[in-house]
């Protein structure tokens, strides 16, 4: 496959370079293709249609899709989904531009093929992300908007109202709507999670919904919950007719087993060794509501085994961020043949079909 003898070709020197300016000059590249619709219709491949997964009522050509944090400013989600990634979740997005933590704040920890990160939601604002990302939506690309409070609105105890200013201005575009609680790098901003203050946001956001546009709201969650906060937080979650749960975000948990010297950087680590927990917390959830709330799974994600197991173990759908920056460009081309080998060797006709 060109695009990732291309990418293995490349690597090397891209993992020389500081993580966050690689990022920055591959969204930069990914922005730009997805300005030029005639670049992305000769890279787009045809779907498999065994890959296509049902969820809200749509068909959504492949399992996996991009993790919130990759592409926060919604300009690279075209491109993205013409590389065949199922879908895009784009943000966090905050309803003001702010600047995030000082620098360096994403690490690369080769050994353990993971990332530690500490961004603390650097962005341009929704205004401007919105401005930019709408136009460049088509009504059959699957783009979820994650919305986040700026850092000052959760000392100040307004994080509510960010979020419903973050649903207004984003619920027109958006396929479905994560709110995303369970950043590890915003102070204060997982209490969100807990049951009181959890209700009381979402009965805000519900508000909204009944008189703006209703879209499907998620939750993203965190994989470090204690058990019996993770069930305060799905009964709340059904109670207040949430749509879905994004389990998980990053952990601030060090498994033993991490090779890397940077494993001691604060802040959320991210790719295989999560896994563990993020696959344990998609169990629970479709345990305690008897499958009735989807979930996508995040965490670790990174060949189509990975896939297959989220799914069987729960999920709808899944995401992914760190598995893209270990496999590159081809990682949903792979990710599908892997799934669809899987499947052949199972004699199972289809995704969809893995779970009945
Ligand atoms: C550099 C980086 C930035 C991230 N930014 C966000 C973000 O803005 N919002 C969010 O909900 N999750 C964010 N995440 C978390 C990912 O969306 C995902 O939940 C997590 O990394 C686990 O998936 P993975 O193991 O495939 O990376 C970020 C992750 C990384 C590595």
């Amino acid at each position: 496959m060109m695009l990732d003898r291309l990418y293995q070709t490349v690597k090397p020197a891209l993992f020389r370079q500081d993580p966050e300016t690689v990022h920055d000059r591959v969204m930069a590249a990914l922005d730009l293709l997805s300005r030029d619709p005639d670049k992305l219709d000769r890279i787009a491949a045809e779907p498999d249609p065994r890959l296509t997964v049902s969820l809200f009522g749509l068909d959504i050509p492949h399992p996996l899709g991009i993790a919130a944090g990759l592409d926060k400013n919604g300009v690279a989600f075209p491109a993205l989904l013409a590389l065949g990634f199922g879908h895009v979740e784009i943000g966090t997005v905050t309803p003001r531009p702010q600047e995030g933590n000082p620098k360096p704040r994403v690490f690369r920890l080769v050994e353990d093929r993971a990332l530690i990160n500490r961004m603390g939601f650097p962005g341009r604002g929704v205004s401007e992300v919105v401005a930019q990302a709408a136009p460049r939506k088509q009504s059959k690309m699957v783009v979820g908007c994650n919305i986040g409070p700026n850092k000052a609105s959760v000392e100040s105890g307004t994080a509510t109202e960010d979020l419903v200013t973050g649903y207004r201005a984003m619920a027109s575009m958006a396929t479905w709507v994560t709110v995303n609680v369970s950043s590890p790098n915003t102070a204060n901003l997982r209490s969100l999670q807990h049951k009181t203050a959890l209700r009381e946001m979402l009965t805000a956001l519900n508000e909204e919904r009944r008189s703006l546009v209703w879209r499907p709201l998620l939750v993203k969650i965190s994989p470090d919950l204690e058990p019996a906060q993770l069930d305060d937080l799905i009964d709340v979650a059904i109670e207040c007719q949430v749509d879905g749960l994004i389990a998980t975000n990053t952990t601030i948990s060090r498994p033993a087993s991490l090779k890397s010297h940077l494993r001691d950087q604060t802040g959320g680590l991210s790719g295989p060794p999560v896994a563990a927990l993020a696959v344990a917390t998609v169990r629970r959830i479709a345990e305690r509501t008897n499958g009735a709330l989807p979930i996508i799974a995040a965490g670790g994600i990174e060949t189509g085994a990975d896939v297959v197991a989220a799914i069987e173990a729960g999920a709808s759908l899944c995401q992914t961020y760190t598995g893209f920056i270990y496999r590159g460009l081809a990682m949903a081309r792979l990710v599908g043949a892997e799934i669809i080998a899987e499947l052949d060797r199972r004699g199972v006709s289809s995704i969809a079909n893995l779970r009945s």
